[in-house]
């Protein structure tokens, strides 16, 4: 069978390899720590699981408006000023709210500007769109402003920026938000902020939007997500906010690809939108705990830039690495010997790293440091 010259050009996820491994061991009965996984282990909250059974109850399992009910897309416009209904559409998870904005601004050949280390599925999903994915490397984690300017062409569409980063946490300061906003007015491309781990922003520091900067709202489109900001990461519930058309255009697609999002899932994020904030901060603070474990640990291990938010870190390992070894090898020799998981850096675009979450549990954040601590005890470093 022939498959499209478009699927042939992506690539499938260089995790793979390893995820296998980590089902194979725990199929063989092997307790797993789970450095490598993607979302916070808090629970669902209860009221948002409450909501949800009632709108089950009240027969709320029927298809609904494509782009989102009503009542949510009304409430998730109240964060943006100026913003109805209309400049928001509900999609499954923001993975899709990307996947349909790239498919609806990208002409063939349409190049998307992307800072790296990235996640992952940004320049799959750039390339499903016909687009090419232009990848300026970051400066210590953070967005080099001058690269950026200098990688600019007629043909660039967007400009893809994600604070706090995944995979490295870093978060950007907002006079380098400004100076990419300029950029985008000056050289007439959109921003596309991916802004799932708006709630984990550390040091008492604000989250800062683009949206706060006026003379760009006309080209920027925010994508967010309840997945990690309320742990309800299996409902697949993100969202766009921005210019109506674009968010039409979006609805459009969406009614000939998914329809809408789970009726009664969308319940669960209606009262995620009112929840007591004091629950929030309280996990904002036992995350930020756990940073602090990570990078007291890390800091003996690895050069790693202190990150300001998510929850990852992104080390340096590369003096772990023997001439002919990679980041996959090295964390396939540290699931093999610890049972711990992490993600090679080469999955995000940057090799020589690899990326941890410390998302999961304090005790388990501690046994699998030292597990990782004791097994590289075992492997000369380059020095
Ligand atoms: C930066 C970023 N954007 C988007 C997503 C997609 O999240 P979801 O589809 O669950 O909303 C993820 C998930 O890991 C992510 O890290």
């Amino acid at each position: 069978m022939k498959l499209s010259q478009r699927i042939c050009q992506t690539e499938a996820s260089r995790t793979v390899r390893f995820s296998t491994l980590i089902d194979q061991m725990k199929r063989e009965g092997k307790n797993i720590i789970n450095f490598a996984i993607g979302e916070p282990e808090f629970e669902t909250p209860e009221s948002v699981r409450q909501a949800v059974k009632e709108a089950l109850d009240a027969g709320e399992t029927r298809y609904g408006p494509v782009g989102g009910i009503h009542e949510l897309r009304s409430a998730l416009a109240r964060q943006f000023a100026g913003y109805g209904p209309e400049n928001i559409i509900v999609s499954n998870g923001s993975k899709q709210v990307l996947y349909s904005l790239f498919q609806v601004i990208c002409n063939p050949g349409a190049e998307v500007l992307i800072p790296s280390p990235y996640w992952v599925s940004f320049s799959q999903q750039v390339i499903l769109a016909g687009g090419k994915p232009v990848l300026v490397n970051t400066k210590n984690h953070q967005l080099d402003c001058a690269a950026i300017e200098k990688a600019v062409t007629p043909e660039t569409a967007a400009i893809l920026i994600n604070s706090p980063n995944n995979p490295t946490g870093a978060v950007y300061p907002a006079s380098d938000l400004k100076i990419i906003a300029d950029l985008a007015e000056k050289h007439d491309f959109c921003i596309i902020s991916d802004e799932a781990y708006e709630y984990f922003v550390y040091d008492g520091l604000p989250f800062v939007s683009p949206f706060s900067f006026e003379n760009i709202r006309d080209r920027l489109i925010v994508i967010r997500s309840f997945s990690k900001s309320f742990s309800m990461t299996g409902f697949r519930i993100g969202y766009a906010a921005g210019p109506e058309e674009v968010i039409a255009a979006m609805a459009k697609l969406q009614s000939h690809s998914t329809g809408n999002v789970c009726t009664f899932a969308q319940y669960g994020a209606l009262a995620a939108l009112s929840l007591d904030q004091r629950i929030l901060s309280e996990r904002k603070r036992e995350m930020e705990k756990k940073r602090e474990i990570a990078c007291a640990y890390t800091a003996g291990l690895f050069p790693c830039i202190r990150p300001g938010g998510a929850f990852y870190l992104f080390p340096d390992i590369s003096e772990y690495l023997a001439k002919t070894d990679t980041d996959e090898d090295f964390c396939t020799y540290i699931l093999e010997n610890t049972g711990v998981a992490v993600v090679p850096g080469r999955a995000f675009g940057r090799a020589g790293h690899v990326r941890i979450s410390y998302g999961i549990s304090e005790n388990l954040l501690k046994e699998g440091f030292e597990k990782i601590s004791e097994s590289l005890k075992n492997l000369e470093r380059k020095r």
